[in-house]
């Protein structure tokens, strides 16, 4: 029996450069919320991908003395589909706006919009930002006074100049749909997360929705309009269309009513795409609007957006070389609230690393594990046998310890906020490593007529630590894994139900983590690894 059915989206991104660690993160921040539901049972559906048509993957390619197609290939060869494992995403598919399915997908959804009325012709002039494939309107660009482009007009993401524009386009009436998005916004107002990008995007639908052109006609790196084959689908709407026709849109109605709608989580720069355009293109086509729409923040390098067209970016492997994919993953899911921008540094990222998850959680698991083979032949005490030590208050604070962390980060990652999913789970980490430094095992393990109580301390923080590596999965699925094993705990840990994460029982036999789960890294051979 699947359970609820759990559908997630990251974007799907320009093949024209490699990925950065604003990529890797939007993927881990999917790749953890999608493993938290299917961990929890939910029918779960994991989609990434990448955006490959348009002018800017064109004249990347053509800059490079190739095809977009031969660029684009070798890209996602090289560059896209390894960031998964680099980063630990267990995505269930892969979409290639090239591939056939999205192709065919997008041309049946345009022409029903044509047929059905809300696609018509018209010329269109104005200032078109390639960096963004977007038009602009005036204020969304900036004069500049100095620099190589002194006296043009730049976009202000970019800072590159725009270019007029002048083309005979196809429309899709956007404006007529401006009404039921703003009722939409009403009366979902968790469709558009976090608030902040919420009352952007209200706001920006309140002054009035303009058509949107949506074909173009100064090159053919696109997908054809049916109709027209003069004209290509703008980048963008065949863009948008990848999270349907990866699921099986006008070609397995079983399929798409399984899994459709999705939530769509996405940089806020693409926010007003997501959740202004997409669901107004949906609504044309008498499809469901996605379930959600999530615009986290920003990583900045120096106060500015991390980017590949300024060259700030830093690529994810720098980071795993050094502290492993699951730091990564940790590291960014916890030190920047979802929906907020931050900084990276590998000052920080160190700092973190060497007291939250060697010291913290690493060390805690180290000792415990040590201390069951030391102090009870390597089997985890029953909890029978351990009840003969009488649970004092220190054990049942653990105990609630356990279920509050298991709730607060179920209710933390339904909000999407893994960031408190995670200080969550992490006073769980602090509770144990307070428990067993007051009930000191290694003392009782002095006096034989502690025994009783011994078990039942031992008992209580591998029960604790094994909590720890049910509910730590989506996040650290290779640290817990190892965790779990050693545990000696049957099956697989993403296996476990993680809503029930603290109902394990463990009954070794245990076997020591060499080397540790997270050993510590000197700050010298971080900066700048
Ligand atoms: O926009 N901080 O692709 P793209 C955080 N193809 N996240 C960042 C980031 C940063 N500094 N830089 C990039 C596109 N990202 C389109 C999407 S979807 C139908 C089409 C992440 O390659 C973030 O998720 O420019 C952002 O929204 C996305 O990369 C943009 O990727
Ligand atoms: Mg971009």
């Amino acid at each position: 029996m699947p359970g609820e059915p759990f559908y997630a989206t990251t974007p799907i991104f320009y093949v024209n450069d490699v990925p950065h660690i604003g990529h890797a993160y939007t993927e881990v921040a999917a790749d953890a919320l999608a493993r938290w539901h299917r961990q929890a049972g939910d029918d779960t559906w994991l989609l990434t991908g990448t955006d490959e048509h348009g002018e800017k993957i064109l004249r990347t390619a053509v800059a490079n003395g190739t095809t977009p197609r031969a660029w684009a290939d070798e890209l996602v060869r090289t560059a896209w589909l390894p960031l998964l494992e680099t980063v630990g995403v267990a995505n269930d598919d892969f979409i290639r706006t090239t591939d056939e399915r999205h192709e065919r997908g997008v041309a049946a959804f345009i022409q029903k919009l044509y047929d059905d009325g809300h696609i018509y012709a018209g010329e269109y002039e104005g200032f078109y930002c390639v960096g963004c494939e977007e038009y602009k309107q005036r204020d969304e660009l900036v004069l500049t006074d100095a620099g190589d482009y002194a006296g043009e007009l730049v976009c202000a993401i970019h800072s590159r100049p725009v270019e007029i524009l002048k083309e005979k386009n196809y429309f899709f009436r956007m404006s007529a749909f401006q009404s039921r998005l703003l009722e939409l916004y009403e009366t979902r107002p968790d469709f558009v997360q976090p608030e902040s990008v919420r009352n952007e995007i209200v706001q920006f639908v309140r002054q009035g929705l303009s058509d949107l052109s949506i074909t173009r006609t100064s090159f053919d790196w696109g997908i054809q309009v049916p109709w027209d084959p003069s004209h290509v689908v703008y980048v963008w709407f065949d863009a948008l269309l990848n999270y349907i026709t990866a699921v099986g849109y006008g070609v397995d109605d079983a399929k798409f009513a399984r899994r459709w709608p999705a939530v769509h989580i996405v940089g806020k720069d693409i926010a007003r795409f997501h959740a202004v355009i997409w669901p107004a293109m949906l609504m044309a086509a008498e499809l469901e609007v996605p379930a959600r729409v999530f615009g986290h923040g920003w990583l900045l390098v120096g106060g500015e957006k991390m980017s590949k067209s300024k060259l700030t970016g830093i690529a994810p492997g720098e980071i795993t070389g050094t502290f492993g994919a699951d730091a990564f993953r940790y590291y960014f899911l916890r030190a920047i609230a979802f929906g907020s921008d931050g900084s990276f540094s590998w000052e920080d990222l160190t700092a973190r690393y060497n007291a939250e998850l060697a010291n913290g959680f690493g060390n805690l698991a180290s000792r415990v594990l040590t201390m069951v083979q030391r102090y009870s032949d390597g089997t985890i005490p029953s909890p029978e046998g351990a009840a003969v030590g009488a649970a004092a208050d220190a054990d049942r604070e653990v105990r609630d310890a356990e279920r509050r962390a298991t709730e607060l980060a179920d209710r933390a990652m339904e909000r999407i906020a893994p960031h408190e999913a995670l200080a969550a789970i992490w006073d769980l980490v602090d509770e144990l490593n307070g428990y067993v430094q007051s009930q000191q095992p290694w003392a009782l393990a002095k006096d034989p007529a502690q025994k009783a109580r011994l078990d039942t301390v031992l008992f209580t923080a591998s029960r604790g630590l094994g909590t720890l590596a049910v509910l730590l999965s989506p996040f650290l699925p290779t640290a817990t894994e190892r965790l779990w094993s050693a545990l000696g705990a049957p099956g697989a840990v993403q296996e476990q139900d993680i809503r029930r994460a603290f109902e394990w029982i463990g009954d070794g036999p245990v076997r020591p983590l060499d080397p540790p789960l997270f050993p510590r890294v000197e700050a010298e051979a971080a900066v700048g690894a």
